[in-house]
């Protein structure tokens, strides 16, 4: 594909802030001039973006770990991207990754960038997914924060998304009996019989909580990506010692409301640890969990899932998929013509 730089870019930039699910109003496309890049600065061409459950919080107004995206700003998102023009570190033609946001070509400062090399049996596209923030969160939340063991059971709820059917794999990978919980039974299926894992539950069955106490009965990790009253529930199935770890509450982001928990003295009982993480919290140990992740992956042990879907202009209709349970495994929209070789 040309390399030719633009002299305008279209970009979709938040335009109000939802007090629930993003609708028609959250998001706007427009057209804007490309600025000309200075010292330091490159042109990037951005060819796919990762659709994250964490950008509903980055729209919210309120305290957290990185500032709210602000009105009439571009909105933000992890990229994979070409570089089309030459500076010191990156040369024309090289593929990297960054926060270049919703937008068909951004400038960047070349030091926001980071080239990447995809290892043996990845494609680039792999940066926005297994060997990427996806997988990174895996990989720390459950070995650092869970610290999971062998022949230990770990239950993983959103098991079907990116970050849960990673988590998933790994536990299989590190000998853990794994329990997936979600919400279609078509992503149970999927965890059973092609991700291997030994039993899912879909959480939209009647009776699926008495089923799990009946044939599970109890955890050691439980690895909890939605929050609310599923993490309520397996509070109650906690072994001693067990280890909650607090990756994502997927439940409440749509909610101005939170209702607590009511079965936290459990913690108490069972001598169990909570514990919220983030991801970027271990960047200086990112080089040990991409080198194994690479290696499970060239060994054939991880299976990787994307759900693409394509067209800048439609970020926000496919953003909502992540709340309405629409994914299986990894969602990415595909913004250019440059098609990854999976
Ligand atoms: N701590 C960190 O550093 C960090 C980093 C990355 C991600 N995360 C967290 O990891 C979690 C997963 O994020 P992801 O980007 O990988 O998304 P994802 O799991 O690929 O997609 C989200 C999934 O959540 C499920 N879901 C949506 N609403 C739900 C509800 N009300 N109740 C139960 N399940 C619901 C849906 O599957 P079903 O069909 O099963 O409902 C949906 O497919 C999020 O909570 C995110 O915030 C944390």
């Amino acid at each position: 594909m040309a390399l030719t730089i633009p002299s305008s870019t279209k970009r979709v930039h938040l335009a109000k802030r939802p007090k629930d699910f993003i609708d028609g109003q959250t998001f706007a496309l427009e057209t804007i001039p490309l600025r000309t890049p200075g010292p330091g600065e490159v042109v990037v061409r951005v060819d796919y973006v990762a659709l994250d459950a964490a950008m509903r919080g980055w729209i919210r107004d309120m305290r957290s770990y990185v500032p709210p995206v602000k009105i009439g700003e571009t909105m933000r998102a992890y990229a994979l991207g070409t570089v089309l023009t030459d500076a010191k570190t990156v040369k024309k033609g090289d593929r990297v990754i960054g926060m270049f946001g919703w937008a068909e070509f951004v400038t960047v400062g070349e030091s926001s960038l980071r080239k990447i090399t995809p290892p043996p049996y990845t494609d680039a596209l792999d940066f926005l997914n297994l060997l990427g923030l996806t997988g990174l969160t895996a990989y720390f939340g459950l070995l650092r924060v869970g610290n999971i063991k062998p022949g230990e059971t770990l239950v993983v709820s959103g098991a079907a998304g990116a970050t849960g059917s990673t988590v998933c794999q790994f536990g299989k990978l590190l000998g853990a009996k794994v329990i997936g919980i979600a919400g279609a039974a078509d992503k149970c299926k999927w965890l059973v019989d092609d991700l291997g894992i030994d039993k899912a539950y879909n959480y939209k069955d009647k009776g699926w909580k008495d089923a799990f106490k009946k044939e599970v009965r109890t955890l050691d990790v439980f690895f909890d990506n939605v929050g609310g009253d599923t993490l309520d529930f397996f509070l109650t199935r906690l072994n001693q010692n067990a280890r909650v770890v607090l990756c994502g509450a997927i439940s409440g982001y749509n909610s101005q409301s939170f209702s607590g928990l009511r079965n936290y003295m459990a913690l108490i009982t069972q001598r169990a640890k909570i514990e919220g993480f983030l991801t970027m919290d271990y960047a200086d140990q990112y080089s040990e969990a991409e080198a194994a992740i690479a290696r499970w992956i060239r060994e054939g042990k991880l299976k990787r899932k994307f759900h693409i879907e394509t067209g800048l202009a439609e970020c926000p209709q496919h953003l909502a998929l992540l709340f309405q349970g629409g994914n299986t495994g990894k969602l990415v929209v595909r913004i250019s013509q440059e098609q990854a070789r999976l």
